[in-house]
């Protein structure tokens, strides 16, 4: 029998894995409520089949009031009822791993949401509990205690302290739902091990780790140099070396735990963090033997179009990698921010080169990671303010309107909204007219759709050896073309203002319609020989 755990080649299944990010809200709907769930989502497991993806990574779905659209958990080891039952979810296990479809869940460790009985119990048992020690909980500043203990912004907008009735503030590094743990208390670190080991005694494969640079909290909690954050008009989100609030050196052990205990059982689990940190080597700590598997490298996500701001991402992030023998972790989008089309430059624009990004995102060395939606060449959508409900457009004073554009529900059939989302005729969030031209069931028989590219292009990588080894040599181009090999297969971005002659060899699969021997501008192509 094939060893599933290895990919064809011999490494962890997890080193070339594509994985497909499920937002759940947003996949599909199975209960007709207007949300999307865990029943939705195993009915539509023939679309994962078919796109061609080895893992899928699932939002999460534990308890949550959902002021943070889950990302506030009240029970980890338990399914919202929003989104079914535990039993829904081993269903949804086992129909994957029949199908080849590994699992992997997120993990939020830096917070947990306001309703869990942890703090529930920190709360009502006061000032200096043991309760309370498993948050960070803390006197204000000033004669009455009325300023906070510090002066650190709040991810989400406003400071990141909020006060309770007793007068102690407690820090939340993102809503005031989400308060921060403290991870030097061992009762943390225990809890953590236990929830991994329920997930892994079910079966899941994996984990991505939320904010995994934000766990350790720097020693006194002293004040930040409010200089070095950028304005969020910026939407910067590389943070500066200097902004204190994350990517304290202690976090590293923290890491070291879980990957402990994902080697304690079979199968090559693994896990992947989200960590915003100022640059490619400190990202490669995350990612040293003994810590985290895979972390996302999110200098595609910060790159601008263009030939050389991609070759310099793709370069940081090999050469960082590399350093510490691990496979980079490719990201074109995700739930929180812009979709690639959108960011291209939106329209017919932006999604041909956002199909040309995913021809050089599915053919660089490593893992993939592949956003719902993109395999259609869905752009963010402009919602209505009545329907926004990220949590940043409170909290920012409507200054900001937050994710919701990019978390917009699927579009599966039909000529109008919800598009066989669900039954409901209101959605949880509104799903635009336009969208009738790009359901998965029009793309399925166009072959010139972003769905069947997707297909075409896992398909190839799946079954091209020089595309699963980490052979990769950079090609010399023209201004504005990006090119390079793996082993027998050369991949050129067109990003410039003018056609580029294509070399011999045969076309695999190219991102756009071809112009004779000519790549057109914003078009990628795979060639062998
Ligand atoms: C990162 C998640 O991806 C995001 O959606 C969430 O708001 C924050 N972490 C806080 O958990």
């Amino acid at each position: 029998m094939d060893d599933v755990t290895k990919n064809a080649y011999g490494r962890p299944w997890w080193a070339t894995a594509v994985f497909y990010q499920v937002y759940p809200r947003s996949f599909a709907d199975g209960n007709g409520d207007g949300t999307g769930d865990l029943i939705g989502l195993r009915q539509r497991l023939d679309h994962l089949d078919r796109l061609g993806v080895d893992a899928m990574w699932i939002s999460p779905f534990y308890r949550s009031p959902m002021a943070d659209g889950g990302y506030d958990v009240s029970d980890p080891c338990d399914v919202d009822p929003l989104f079914g039952t535990l039993a829904d979810f081993d269903a949804l296990l086992a129909d994957a791993h029949q199908r080849g479809i590994k699992v992997t869940v997120d993990l939020v460790p830096n917070h947990f949401s306001d309703q869990h009985p942890w703090f529930v119990a920190a709360l009502a048992a006061g000032p200096g509990s043991p309760e309370r020690a498993r948050f960070i909980f803390r006197a204000g500043r000033g004669p009455d205690g009325s300023q906070p203990p510090n002066n650190w912004p709040s991810v989400f907008g406003g400071p990141a302290w909020t006060r309770v009735p007793d007068g102690e503030w407690y820090l939340h590094l993102f809503a005031p739902e989400q308060p921060d743990l403290d991870w030097t208390n061992p009762e943390v670190p225990a809890e953590f091990e236990r929830i991994l080991r329920f997930w892994l005694d079910r079966g899941v494969d994996g984990f991505r780790i939320d904010v995994a640079h934000g766990m350790a909290k720097e020693p006194g909690l002293p004040d930040v140099d409010l200089s070095v954050i950028p304005s969020r008009e910026e939407g910067a989100t590389m943070p500066s070396p200097d902004d204190i609030r994350w990517d304290r050196d202690q976090v590293h052990e923290y890491h070291r735990m879980f990957r402990r205990v994902l080697d304690s059982y079979p199968g090559d689990r693994m896990a992947v963090g989200e960590a915003w940190v100022a640059n490619s080597e400190r990202l490669a700590r995350y990612v040293r033997p003994g810590e985290l598997n895979l972390t996302f490298n999110f200098e595609l996500v910060e790159a601008n179009w263009g030939a050389k701001t991609f070759r310099e991402a793709i370069e940081r992030s090999l050469r960082a990698m590399s350093g510490v023998g691990a496979p980079c972790t490719w990201v074109l989008a995700n739930h929180d921010v812009e979709r690639a089309a959108t960011r291209y430059g939106g329209g017919a624009v932006g999604v041909a080169r956002s199909r040309a990004a995913a021809l050089v995102q599915l053919s660089l060395p490593g893992a993939a990671y592949v956003y719902n939606g993109d395999e259609l060449g869905l752009t963010n959508v402009e919602l209505p303010d009545w329907a926004l409900q990220d949590p940043t457009w409170e909290r920012s004073r409507h200054t900001e309107r937050g994710r919701d554009g990019e978390r917009v529900p699927l579009p599966w059939s039909g000529d109008e909204p919800p598009f066989g989302f669900s039954t409901a005729p209101a959605t949880w969030l509104p799903m635009p007219a336009e969208w009738a031209a790009v359901t998965v069931e029009k793309q399925e028989s166009d072959p010139g759709s972003t769905l069947r590219l997707y297909r075409r292009a896992l398909a190839l990588r799946a079954s091209t050896p020089d595309l699963l080894e980490p052979e990769f040599a950079w090609l010399e181009l023209p201004t504005g073309c990006l090119g390079y090999r793996r082993g027998e297969i050369s991949v050129l971005l067109n990003a410039g203002e003018a056609p580029l002659p294509l070399p011999a060899g045969e076309v695999l699969l190219a991102s756009g319609p071809l112009d004779g021997q000519t790549l057109p501008i914003d078009t990628a192509v795979w060639l062998r020989g």
